[in-house]
């Protein structure tokens, strides 16, 4: 097999180096193609770019694989838990004992915010959105820490300490900004809850009057958890990376991460898929007309849920949520319209010559949306929870870029189409 590609330009044969990863994906290496030919490469929204080599995340988007450090996400979703899968996702192997509990003790250690960012959290006005308020108060949190500020590559003994701050402060950040935007008490994190049941009590419990912490209600949230933990280079975290790449700190990189996912089209996208049900069931219709709007380009809708950048087959993550999300709502008693809506434009979706010739499938947020509803979740917090179990995604990349010794700054190359030299006109001169 050829280990390089030729590209002829202006005449001029380049022979370039290839690069085959572990499951056999093959990328031309163009770094020196600027250098020796005076050309870049132009690929509008990166969809045939890859930034970076990773040993985190592989996905093999035709055939619907998903494995986190080779691990198939079936076998995590039945087996572990998110704070097992995150040291998985973050160190690279499944912890032992020891690690799990040394683990699991920093996150109870660190689980509380310094006292004074209350006070941050006052100044947001009431019903103010949670993410711009978790992406904010991330950031924030490392000027609550000089040495936190201060940090830098050269101290990497220090990540273990950030990472687990990050990933357990995360938590305490969404459940305040929620009970923030509601105008509810804050409560604070208990040393003897594990990671999900704690998230889950700081945004439900009372003061005096604790959640009931029911195990299928905190086994779902933890498999939603542990589904978003990784999914390479998506639009959120190659912003972290971006970021990380100019050597910021791993809060102020997170931080920019939490805003790349707000948007619909990435970690928003469960919040609008709930809100598109809700449109569907509030009109009457059975979900035809909806998706007749969404095939029709000039009507500015989409089947939101639908469609994958990778995927070209039905998302692994969602076939997983959707069973889940048929025994949480058994076990739950719960009857949700909107269960049989999303059920029914999936199959008709499915049936559609645009969906099947573009090979449009239910992506992670489909009905993910759906359990969180039955857990009781308000829709606005959907892409919050995207973003926490997001996390460790994060910071492994973050992670794998601070480790990697030739490790340069992100400067993508643009192809300039403006106009070409011009002069400057005084204004009286000006028509
Ligand atoms: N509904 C209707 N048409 C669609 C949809 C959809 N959900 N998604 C893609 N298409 C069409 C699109 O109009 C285009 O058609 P044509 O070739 O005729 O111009 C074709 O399918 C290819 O779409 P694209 O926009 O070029 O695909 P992309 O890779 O740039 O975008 C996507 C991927 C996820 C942004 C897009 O599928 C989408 O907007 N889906 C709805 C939002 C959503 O569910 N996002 C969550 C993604 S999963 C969670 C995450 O990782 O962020």
């Amino acid at each position: 097999m050829s280990t390089t590609a030729n590209i002829e330009l202006d005449g001029k044969t380049y022979t370039l180096p290839t690069v085959v990863g572990t499951e056999q994906e093959k990328a031309i290496d163009i770094s020196n193609l600027r250098a020796v030919s005076g050309y870049i490469t132009l690929d509008d929204g990166y969809g045939n770019t890859g930034s970076c080599q990773s040993k985190i995340t592989f996905i093999d988007g035709d055939q619907g694989i998903l494995r986190y450090r080779g691990i198939p996400i079936e076998e995590l979703a039945e087996k572990s838990t998110f704070v097992e899968t995150s040291y998985l996702v973050i160190y690279g192997h499944l912890p032992n004992r020891t690690e799990l509990r040394g683990f699991s003790d920093l996150l109870t250690k660190y689980q509380y915010l310094h006292e004074d960012m209350r006070f941050h959290f006052q100044g947001f006005p009431a019903g103010g959105h949670p993410m711009p308020i978790l992406s904010a108060m991330i950031n924030a949190a490392s000027c609550f820490d000089t040495d936190l500020m201060n940090w830098h590559w050269g101290k990497r003994h220090e990540f273990d300490v950030y990472a687990a701050r990050l990933l357990s402060q995360v938590r305490t950040i969404a459940a305040f900004s929620y009970r923030k935007s509601h105008g509810l008490p804050l409560i604070y994190p208990k040393k003897s809850y594990k990671y999900t049941a704690n998230f889950l009590h700081m945004m439900f419990s009372m003061p005096y009057e604790d959640f009931e912490l029911r195990p299928e209600v905190v086994r779902a949230l933890d498999l939603i958890f542990l589904l978003h933990a990784d999914h390479e280079q998506n639009c959120s975290t190659a912003t972290v990376r971006l970021v990380a790449s100019s050597q910021a700190n791993l809060f102020a990189s997170a931080s920019a991460g939490v805003c790349a996912l707000w948007g619909p089209l990435h970690g928003g996208a469960n919040q609008a898929v709930v809100e598109m049900l809700e449109q569907i069931h509030k009109e009457g219709d059975d979900g035809s007309k909806f998706i007749a709007a969404a095939k029709d380009k000039n009507s500015g809708r989409r089947l939101m849920g639908f469609g994958h950048r990778i995927y070209k087959n039905y998302d692994p993550r969602a076939k997983i949520i959707k069973r889940a999300c048929d025994q949480v709502l058994s076990a739950l008693n719960i009857n949700d319209p909107l269960l049989e809506i999303a059920k029914h434009l999936e199959a008709a979706a499915l049936r559609d010559s645009y969906f099947v010739e573009r090979k449009l499938y239910p992506n992670v947020d489909f009905y993910s949306g759906i359990i969180m509803r039955a857990l009781g979740v308000p829709v606005e917090m959907f892409p919050v929870v995207f973003a926490i179990g997001r996390m460790p995604g994060w910071i492994a990349n973050y992670k794998e870029i601070m480790e990697e010794p030739k490790s340069r700054i992100y400067r993508p190359r643009q192809v300039y189409m403006g106009p070409t030299l011009n002069h400057f006109v005084p204004i009286e001169e000006r028509v």
